[in-house]
């Protein structure tokens, strides 16, 4: 049986989900599931039992956007931050991980799991993989972009998250995601993890879509403004390679032009060949780290 498609939604919640999805629904929902503790707490049971109630409310949270038609989701289930923590949570933290990991594999959504993962972190490893591509001669400094760190991110096969929810009351990042939710809905839930609910769910789609044309407005001029800069710096690269040729003539434009048209299209293959060359130097790391582990 499936551990996310078993159980279905009530009427009332079928009734309501078909009423929210004639509005602007995310795609991609990411979650800060925070809680477990305080829920232990306040339940007077251990703290473990937190934490595995806690993986169950993912399991359940997983079939609502199911339901509802969110077909990725991201979730932060362990910070570089949370290796603080005692040696007996954290053990048993990773062996509810082993545990439950197994069976999200077997399921067909698209999940994304953040694990001793900080965005701190992912952003300076992908500045520092920019620097390694022009040191090995494989990019242009003037390839260096905001687009090209985009790349770059562990998240470089998923769109941006459109909704991202913390529960617990606590109203910051915690260092998550921090470059792909410059344009997302950030939704603050005073509700515990484990206490997570259908409803919960709701009211944050609900104020996603009450800001979805604000959202899509600044998404929008952002993009602009990131393409007129590329082309800015296209510009700027030509105008350096004909002094370096000696062409000092503003009239020529049209060999201006069709330089401009070569200089992008050798950027757009110095690119592919650099994020193959990042392929395969990150699987090679892979590797190596299984090898060592194993
Ligand atoms: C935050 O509550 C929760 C965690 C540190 C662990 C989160 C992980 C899961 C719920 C499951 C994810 C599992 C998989 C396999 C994807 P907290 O411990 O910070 O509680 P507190 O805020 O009340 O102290
Ligand atoms: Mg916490």
């Amino acid at each position: 049986m499936s551990w996310i498609r078993e159980g279905e939604l009530t009427i009332i919640e079928r009734f309501c989900a078909n009423i929210i999805k004639a509005g602007p629904m995310p795609k991609h929902v990411a979650f800060i599931m925070d809680g477990n503790r305080r829920y232990a707490r306040k339940c007077h049971v251990e703290r473990q039992q937190g934490h595995s109630q806690g993986f169950d409310k993912l399991a359940q949270t997983l079939r609502w956007c199911l339901n509802l038609g969110i077909r990725e989701v991201t979730v932060y289930a362990f910070s570089i931050e949370n290796f603080k923590r005692s040696k007996e949570e954290v053990d048993g933290l990773m062996d509810l991980a082993r545990q439950k990991f197994s069976r999200l594999l077997e399921e067909q959504c698209f999940l994304n799991v953040c694990f001793a993962y900080t965005s701190r972190h992912e952003i300076s490893n992908a500045v520092r993989e920019m620097a390694w591509g022009v040191e090995q001669g494989l990019l242009e400094p003037s390839d260096v972009s905001e687009s090209l760190l985009d790349k770059c991110l562990y998240t470089s096969n998923s769109p941006d998250p459109d909704l991202l929810i913390r529960t617990s009351g606590e109203v910051r990042l915690s260092d998550f995601l921090l470059w792909q939710t410059s344009h997302s809905c950030l939704v603050f839930q005073s509700v515990l993890w484990p206490e997570y609910s259908f409803w919960n769910l709701c009211e944050a789609i609900l104020r996603f879509q009450m800001n979805y044309s604000a959202l899509q407005k600044a998404r929008d001029s952002y993009m602009e403004e990131r393409r007129r800069q590329q082309m800015e710096r296209d510009q700027a690269y030509v105008a350096k390679k004909l002094q370096q040729e000696g062409v000092v003539s503003h009239g020529d434009s049209r060999r201006r032009w069709t330089l401009l048209q070569k200089c992008t299209a050798m950027r757009e293959e110095r690119i592919q060949s650099f994020l193959q060359a990042l392929e395969h130097k990150r699987a090679d790391f892979f590797e190596r780290l299984c090898s060592v582990s194993a």
